[in-house]
């Protein structure tokens, strides 16, 4: 008791604080006392007790399911199931495991540990798949997504874990790696070939993208190809696969991969251009739209030259591409280099049916 009193005397100010927060809320003192004794068990290797893990996955479907958005989702589309595919793969799979790929050991370790996915999904309504994937769930393993306002990512990532509950691994290796065919290397130079590879998985062994799904690489501005490096690599520009994959490179390497990329020749590649009109797309390209001061395309990127080398070719770029990068810069939501703030104003003033013009336009055209 002396010494108690003693230990309450030491710091007077802090301990009758302390003594004034247990007479008003006794509950939360004795909850501070336990936790001040040590005696709370926290090693992950114990595991939870059976009730505290019902108790915690019951509050956590609870908490997801008032949350979930109530929008519908996009429409599943091969070039979202192969975008979610190649996502899971980059910063999923060693976790939660796939059709013919076993979990990490770690994974199993955790408290609580991972579930495997396929056979929790059904659990789940899209649009709660959504919720989890977009947020995390706190004191777990699992992470929130990385690029907070890539909503359209998250989707893309729903419409492939729709499917993962009754996936083959024949059809999980060809959505993450392209069949065969499509996997014949390019000549990379022996410190980028393990990178290359990675990358190759949804830009393509030739940088010419896969289906439609992912950006061309081959043959654009090397400078542009740069900045937009640093850019993700950064935070600067947000995208949770690019995050994720040159997660760890050094500024070097990232200047090898715009070398290699643009360094390779840019083949025409047959992909769909959407439903925009293309004629309309042509007219904003070459004059803008002047009564919202949408300036002329072509004043920075071709059909003129483009005037800098930080200003990328658009030419035979897949059209849902152009129309989203369009719509995130309408939404500010498209970082980049210095100079992105220069397509701000240009996307804000166009509407959709603008957006799906030009970038059906630009798609159309030979790279
Ligand atoms: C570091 C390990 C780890 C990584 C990486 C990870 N998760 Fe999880 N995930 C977990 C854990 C642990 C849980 C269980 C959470 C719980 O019990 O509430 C979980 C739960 C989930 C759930 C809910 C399943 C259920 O019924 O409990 C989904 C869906 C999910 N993760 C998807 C993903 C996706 C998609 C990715 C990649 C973007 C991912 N996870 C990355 C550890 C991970
Ligand atoms: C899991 C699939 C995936 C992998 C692996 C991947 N990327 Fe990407 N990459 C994408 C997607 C999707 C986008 C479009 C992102 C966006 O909307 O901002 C993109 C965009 C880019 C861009 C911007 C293109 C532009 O026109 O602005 C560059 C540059 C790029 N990637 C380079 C790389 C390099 C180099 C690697 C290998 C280190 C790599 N990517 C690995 C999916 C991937
Ligand atoms: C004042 C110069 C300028 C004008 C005019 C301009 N742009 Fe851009 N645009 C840029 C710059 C600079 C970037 C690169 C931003 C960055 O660094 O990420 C860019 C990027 C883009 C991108 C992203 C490309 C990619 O690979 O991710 C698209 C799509 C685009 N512009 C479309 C258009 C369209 C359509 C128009 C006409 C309506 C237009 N731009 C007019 C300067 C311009």
């Amino acid at each position: 008791m002396r010494r108690l009193l003693l230990w309450l005397a030491e710091k007077p100010w802090q301990r009758l604080g302390l003594l004034a927060i247990a007479a008003l809320f006794p509950a939360g003192a004795l909850a501070l006392l336990i936790a001040a004794s040590g005696l709370v068990p926290i090693a992950a290797s114990d595991g939870h007790w059976r009730i505290t893990d019902w108790f915690l996955h019951y509050t956590m479907q609870r908490s997801v399911a008032l949350r979930a958005p109530a929008e519908q989702p996009p429409a599943a589309t091969r070039q979202r199931l192969l975008r979610g595919a190649g996502a899971y793969e980059l910063s999923c799979v060693l976790c939660h495991g796939a059709p013919g790929r076993p979990q990490a050991p770690f994974s199993l370790a955790m408290t609580p540990p991972t579930p495997s996915l396929a056979w929790k999904v059904g659990e789940w309504s899209d649009q709660q798949l959504f919720w989890i994937v977009h947020k995390g769930v706190k004191y777990t393993a699992m992470p929130a997504w990385p690029a907070a306002s890539r909503e359209d990512e998250v989707w893309d990532m729903v419409s492939f874990l729709r499917e993962l509950g009754t996936m083959s691994s024949e059809r999980y290796e060809e959505l993450v790696f392209g069949s065969p065919q499509q996997r014949t290397p390019v000549a990379a130079p022996e410190d980028l070939r393990d990178t290359v590879d990675v990358c190759a998985r949804c830009h393509g062994e030739h940088g010419n993208g896969r289906d439609g799904a992912f950006p061309r690489l081959a043959g654009q501005q090397r400078a542009y190809l740069l900045e937009s490096l640093r850019a993700y690599a950064s935070g600067r520009r947000q995208g949770g696969a690019m995050q994720s994959a040159l997660a760890g490179l050094s500024d070097g390497t990232l200047r090898q991969l715009a070398d290699h990329y643009a360094a390779l020749p840019a083949t025409s590649v047959d992909h769909d251009i959407g439903d925009g009109d293309v004629q309309r797309g042509s007219r904003i390209a070459d004059e803008g739209l002047r009564d919202r001061r949408v300036p002329a395309c072509g004043s920075c990127h071709e059909p003129n030259r483009p005037r800098s080398a930080r200003i990328p070719t658009l030419s035979g770029q897949p059209a849902e591409y152009l129309a989203q990068q369009l719509r995130l810069f309408k939404q500010q939501r498209r970082g980049g280099s210095d100079h992105a703030h220069l397509m701000q104003p240009v996307a804000s003033g166009l509407e959709d049916a603008d957006i799906d013009a030009v970038a059906a336009y630009y798609a159309s055209r030979q790279p």
